[in-house]
Formats: C-alpha cells, sequence, structure tokens
C-alpha cells in the first residue's frame, strides 16, 4: 500500500468510517452473501443489509461461491420456516469445514425467537443478530475477525432506520418499509415477541424515498408493514400517506402488505378508490370465518364486520381484488367453526388465499394459555379442503376475465419461453404474453385470452 495516499482516498467510495488501518484492509476483502427467508419486510430487511454493508466498505455478492461471510436472514412465523433455516445451517456448517474463514451468521426473527437455543442447535455460527440490531453489523463482522462470536438481540422501539439506504436488486417493483413491529398480539403470532413494538418512518422521509425510488427507475413500491394501516407518523395516517405517494411524478403503481382489517380507516378505502396509481388490490387478513375462533384469536374483529368490511369497499372500489390470509386447525376450531370459515371464503369468493395449518410458537399468548387440540391429520384435511375450495374459486373468477384488456406492468422474461414476458396486472394477477416491441417497465395493453387458477395468459393489444 503506497502510504502517502490518504487512507480515505484508497477505499471504495461508500465506505464511511474505521480509521483504522487494518480494519480496512479487512473490510475490502469480506464479500457478504445474504439468503432471505419469509415475507417480503424480509426482503426489505436484507436490502437494508445490503446498505449497511456497502456504507461500511463491505460487497454484496450474488452467490454462496464468491462470498466470505453468509448471513441467512429467517422467519419464525411458523415451525417450517425455522426448521429450513436449521438444515440450511447444517449444509453450510458442511461448507465452513472446507473454507474455515467463512463467517456464518443468522439474522432477523428466527434469531430473536430461539436465542440461546440457536446457538445450542448451530454452535458453529458466529453471529446472531435480531432485528433492531442490524447496525452492529459491522461491529459484529469485526468482533468475529477478531475470534469473538456476536450476539445483539436487543430490541429498540426507536429503530427504523430511516436513514439507511437500502441496496434494492429489482429494477421495476421496489419494497418501501414503512412502519416496523406490531401492537397487535393475535394470540398465535411470534411477531411482536420478535419484531418490538409498532413505529413508523416519517412521511416526509418516505416521500423522497419514492420519489428517488422513480429517479432510479423504479415504476412501482410495495409499502410495507406488518399491519400497515395502523401506519401514524404523529402528522399523517396510511390515507394521507396514499395520497402523499400517489402525487408524486413519474410512479406508476402503488401497492401495499398487509393490512389488518381494525385499522381499515374510510381515508385508506378512499386513497385506494381515488388514488389513480393506488392499485385496485388489497390482501386483507381473515384468518378464521368464525367469531368464536377469532376471539380465541384476538383479532379484534369479528367475521360479520369483516363482511361489512369487504361489501363496503366493494361498493366504493368497483372490481377490487381480495386475497386473504387464513389459519385452519387453531386451538379450540371445531368443525362448525371450521365450516363457517369455509363457508364465507365461498360466499366472500377471495381471488386467492394464503392457507395455513396453525403452528404453535413457543412464546406466544396461545402456546402458553391454550390447548393446540386439533390433530395434525385434522388440520392437514381441513386445509385441502379450503385448498381446493379456493382454487376452484380463483379459476372462476380469472375465466371471467377472458376476453377482457387489461393494464400490465412488463416485470421480466418469462422462465418457460424467451420469446414471452411476464408481469402483473393491477390487481396483481400473473401474466404472461408475446413480448412484441414491449420492454421491461412498459405498461401495456394485453388483452387476457386464458386462465389458470393461478396465471393468465393474453396478447399484447397493438
Ligand atoms: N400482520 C402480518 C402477519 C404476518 S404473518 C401481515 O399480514 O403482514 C402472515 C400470516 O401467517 C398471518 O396472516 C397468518 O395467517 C399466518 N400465521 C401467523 N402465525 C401463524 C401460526 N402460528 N401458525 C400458522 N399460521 C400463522
Ligand atoms: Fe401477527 Fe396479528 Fe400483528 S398476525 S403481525 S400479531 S396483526
Amino acid at each position: 500500500m503506497n502510504s502517502k495516499i490518504p487512507i480515505e482516498s484508497q477505499l471504495p467510495i461508500y465506505t464511511a468510517a474505521p480509521a483504522v488501518e487494518s480494519a480496512i484492509q479487512l473490510h475490502a476483502s469480506r464479500r457478504v452473501y445474504i439468503e432471505t427467508y419469509g415475507c417480503q419486510m424480509n426482503v426489505s430487511d436484507s436490502e437494508l443489509l445490503a446498505g449497511i454493508l456497502v456504507q461500511n466498505g463491505y460487497e454484496t455478492a450474488d452467490g454462496l461461491e464468491d462470498a466470505d461471510v453468509v448471513l441467512l436472514n429467517t422467519c419464525a412465523i411458523r415451525e417450517n420456516a425455522e426448521t429450513k433455516v436449521l438444515n440450511r445451517l447444517k449444509q453450510l456448517n458442511h461448507r465452513k469445514r472446507l473454507q474455515p474463514n467463512l463467517i456464518l451468521g443468522v439474522c432477523g426473527c428466527m434469531a430473536q425467537h430461539t436465542r440461546s437455543k440457536m446457538l445450542d442447535a448451530a454452535p458453529y455460527l458466529d453471529l446472531v443478530l435480531g432485528p433492531d440490531a442490524y447496525r452492529s453489523l459491522p461491529a459484529a463482522l469485526r468482533s468475529v475477525a477478531a475470534g469473538d462470536a456476536f450476539v445483539n438481540l436487543k430490541l429498540d422501539q426507536d429503530e427504523d432506520y430511516a436513514d439507511i439506504a437500502p441496496i434494492r436488486k429489482d429494477g421495476i417493483r421496489a419494497w418501501l418499509t414503512v412502519q416496523r413491529g406490531c401492537d397487535k398480539m393475535c394470540t398465535f403470532c411470534i411477531v411482536p415477541f420478535v419484531r418490538g413494538r409498532e413505529r413508523s418512518v416519517p412521511a416526509k422521509l418516505l416521500v423522497s424515498e419514492v420519489k428517488r425510488l422513480v429517479n432510479e427507475g423504479f415504476k412501482e413500491v410495495v409499502l410495507l408493514g406488518q399491519t400497515v394501516n395502523s401506519y401514524h407518523d404523529g402528522a399523517h395516517d396510511f390515507g394521507d400517506l396514499l395520497f402523499a405517494i400517489n402525487d408524486i411524478e413519474g410512479i406508476e403503481r402503488i401497492r401495499f402488505t398487509s393490512p389488518h382489517p381494525s385499522d381499515a380507516t374510510d381515508g385508506m378505502i378512499e386513497a385506494i378508490a381515488g388514488g389513480d396509481k393506488v392499485c385496485k388490490q388489497i390482501h386483507l387478513p381473515l384468518q378464521s370465518g368464525s367469531t368464536k375462533t377469532l376471539k380465541a384469536m384476538r383479532r379484534t374483529y369479528t367475521a360479520e364486520t369483516y363482511r361489512e368490511l369487504v361489501a363496503n369497499m366493494r361498493r366504493r372500489i368497483p372490481n377490487l381484488a381480495i386475497s386473504t390470509d387464513i389459519i385452519v386447525g387453531f386451538c379450540g376450531e371445531t368443525e362448525d367453526d371450521f365450516m363457517e370459515t369455509y363457508h364465507l371464503m365461498d360466499e366472500i369468493r377471495f381471488d386467492s388465499a394464503f392457507m395455513f395449518k396453525y403452528s404453535p410458537r413457543e412464546g406466544t399468548l396461545a402456546y402458553k394459555s391454550l390447548n393446540d387440540d386439533v390433530t395434525s391429520t385434522e388440520k392437514g384435511r381441513r386445509l385441502r379442503e379450503i385448498i381446493s375450495l379456493q382454487e376452484k374459486i380463483s379459476l372462476e373468477i380469472n375465466q371471467e376475465l377472458v376476453g377482457c384488456n387489461t393494464n400490465v406492468l412488463v416485470e421480466g422474461q418469462s422462465r418457460r419461453n424467451a420469446d414471452e414476458y411476464h408481469g402483473r396486472t393491477n390487481s396483481f394477477k400473473t401474466i404472461v404474453f408475446p413480448k412484441e416491441n414491449s420492454k421491461i417497465g412498459d405498461v401495456v395493453q394485453v388483452n387476457i385470452n386464458s386462465a389458470t387458477a393461478h396465471t393468465l395468459r393474453g396478447e399484447i393489444v397493438a
């Protein structure tokens, strides 16, 4: 190294702090690969982690092969999400034997949930960081390089990472976390325990972030929060935020996930109905069609109020597409309770649904005080029944669209055919069509000519 050159000018351009030369050399040699599990919030958190790394002079790697740090950004929502990560860690430990300097870390919800148990199960882990501890990642990597494992699971109600510039991969759709944590305490859910209390990023910062996204070429923004519509920054609520983003020139589409039925304000409904860029689509988790079960889940609404909310939204927003989440086999769910869910799904006719068997999570209220009394076989049967109902409904709804024209945001090349693109309709349905003269990022008119329960096909209208 030429000692006459000031240290700063030898650094990668984003490098911020460390004044110690050996630390700088260490940083420059570290390439970090982040593997993401779970929901969009985790995808967005991985982009934050990448932002923190790059700001501190690290590089991100596209694959395991050229990485010397591997971070798993994890999910704790159901048991199988955690099992998947434990299996992956075992595989990575083999790799660590072949590549002894490989640093292996676990970040996010599972780190927070399993705490010391994670280190018992995987003692070879070098670092463990909870969702509010990402800023300590550079310190963690320095500590590990110096030979000390690093654990930070502190939850911090003030942490919103608002000053960190995430590094996003996809050039069309940007995930934007507007709120972190959750205050709802549904009895089945681990999220409030692993992500802490609810907090919102100031609307002013979000508006400038969306302007920046537009300048970077993004066409669609998806606002993220655990109960995104309870967003409040002290001066603006969620409806205000949607309208403010709708006013930004150059953004084509605005979506958000997931709202809570109890926080569906008039302002939010007005913004979906009236905001020309706000997609006419909502993911509105129902969980159960039985008011008794909803009460045991502490969902704070009844089957009846959910039904009324959907009717009200459909009245005010023509052609609104609605998707949902359902849990079967929650504690105390009888056959009659389950049939109430089945009938409500049949009545509402969701466009699509994510459906799950109840999975008890240690630390939750249900785990502590309710009996997981529906057998696994019975949960499986109930799940199959609603999946087959939903498949039939999704197919029928999609087939009714055949012959219609729809606006499509072109997202990428179809995996099956290099002459075709895939994109999404305003209602978030996947559609595949011949490329013709379109390009990724365009919004094109497509005539729908066939449909399955999950995908539409069509042709660009000249
Ligand atoms: N409010 C968040 C919920 C995140 S969890 C959001 O909608 O973004 C996503 C879904 O996982 C929940 O809506 C619920 O249907 C399901 N889920 C959560 N905890 C679960 C558990 N213990 N067992 C089974 N499914 C669960
Ligand atoms: Fe979980 Fe209920 Fe919050 S599902 S994320 S506790 S709204």
